[in-house]
C-alpha cells in the first residue's frame, strides 16, 4: 500500500472559533485514516499553537503545515515568520504555491531561498508547481502538481493527466511523491488516488468543511 498524503490547504480562512469547531467535528465524526494516510493541515500562523495543543491532548495523528516561511533567517524582517520560529510547531511548509506566485510575485530565487530555509531548520517543503514548466529545485522529496486553471474552479484535471505530469515530474527531479491539487473533492478524490504516479492530494476549498474532509479521506 503505497504512503499517501492528504493536506488541508486553509489558505487565509477561518478564525479561532471556528478552528475550535473544525476540529471538534473532525474528532467527532472519527478519523478512519489508517497509518498510511499522512493527514496535515496547514493553517494560517495564528493558529498553530492552538491546533497543536489540540492535536496533542486528543493524541490525534495530524501533522502540521505552514503556508509559508520566511525566505531569510530571524532579523529585521517585517512582517515574516522564520524557520527557527515554526520548527516547533510544524513538520511540513508548502513553498511556491501558484496564489504565493501570482499575488505576491514570488519568482524561483525567493523559492529556492524558502527551500533553504525549511531544510536549515529540518521542515519538509512541498513544493507547488503549475505544470512542466515550473522548476523545481534540486533534492525535493514532494511536489504537489496544482494546475492554476483547476484551483478553486471546481475544474479539475483529468485524473490521467495529473498522472502524466507526476510521472514526468518524478522522472525529471527523481521527486518521491507527487501530488495532485486543484478542485479536489470525496466525489474525485480516489480518481486521483488510484493513479499510480499520484501519491496524495492538496485540498483547498473542500478542507475547510470537516464532513467533507473526513470523507476525502475515507474516499482516498
Ligand atoms: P482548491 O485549492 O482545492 O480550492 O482548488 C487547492 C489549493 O490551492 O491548494
Amino acid at each position: 500500500m503505497k504512503k499517501l498524503f492528504i493536506i488541508a490547504n486553509w489558505k487565509s480562512y477561518k478564525k479561532e472559533k471556528e478552528v475550535q469547531e473544525w476540529l471538534e467535528t473532525f474528532i467527532k465524526i472519527g478519523m478512519t485514516s489508517s497509518i498510511a494516510k499522512e493527514l496535515i493541515i496547514c493553517p494560517s500562523f495564528p493558529f498553530l499553537i492552538q491546533i497543536k495543543t489540540y492535536i496533542q491532548q486528543k493524541n490525534v495523528p495530524i501533522y502540521l503545515g505552514a503556508q509559508d516561511i520566511s525566505p531569510f533567517v530571524e532579523g529585521a524582517y517585517t512582517g515574516e515568520v522564520n524557520g527557527e520560529q515554526l520548527t516547533e510547531y510544524v513538520t511540513y511548509v508548502l513553498v511556491g504555491h501558484s496564489e504565493r506566485r501570482l499575488y505576491f510575485h514570488e519568482d524561483d530565487a525567493i523559492l529556492q531561498q524558502k527551500v533553504i530555509q525549511a531544510r536549515s531548520v529540518g521542515i519538509e517543503p512541498i513544493y507547488c508547481v503549475r505544470g512542466e514548466d515550473d522548476a523545481v529545485p534540486k533534492d525535493i522529496a514532494i511536489v504537489a502538481y496544482e494546475p492554476f486553471s483547476a484551483i478553486g474552479t471546481g475544474i479539475p484535471d483529468t485524473p490521467e493527466n495529473a498522472n502524466t505530469i507526476a510521472r514526468k515530474i518524478k522522472e525529471k527531479y527523481n521527486s518521491r511523491y507527487v501530488l495532485y491539487g486543484g478542485s479536489v473533492t470525496s466525489a474525485n478524490v480516489h480518481s486521483f488516488i488510484e493513479q499510480p504516479h499520484i501519491d496524495g492530494v492538496l485540498v483547498g476549498s473542500a478542507s475547510l468543511d470537516p464532513r467533507e474532509f473526513s470523507k476525502i479521506i475515507e474516499y482516498a
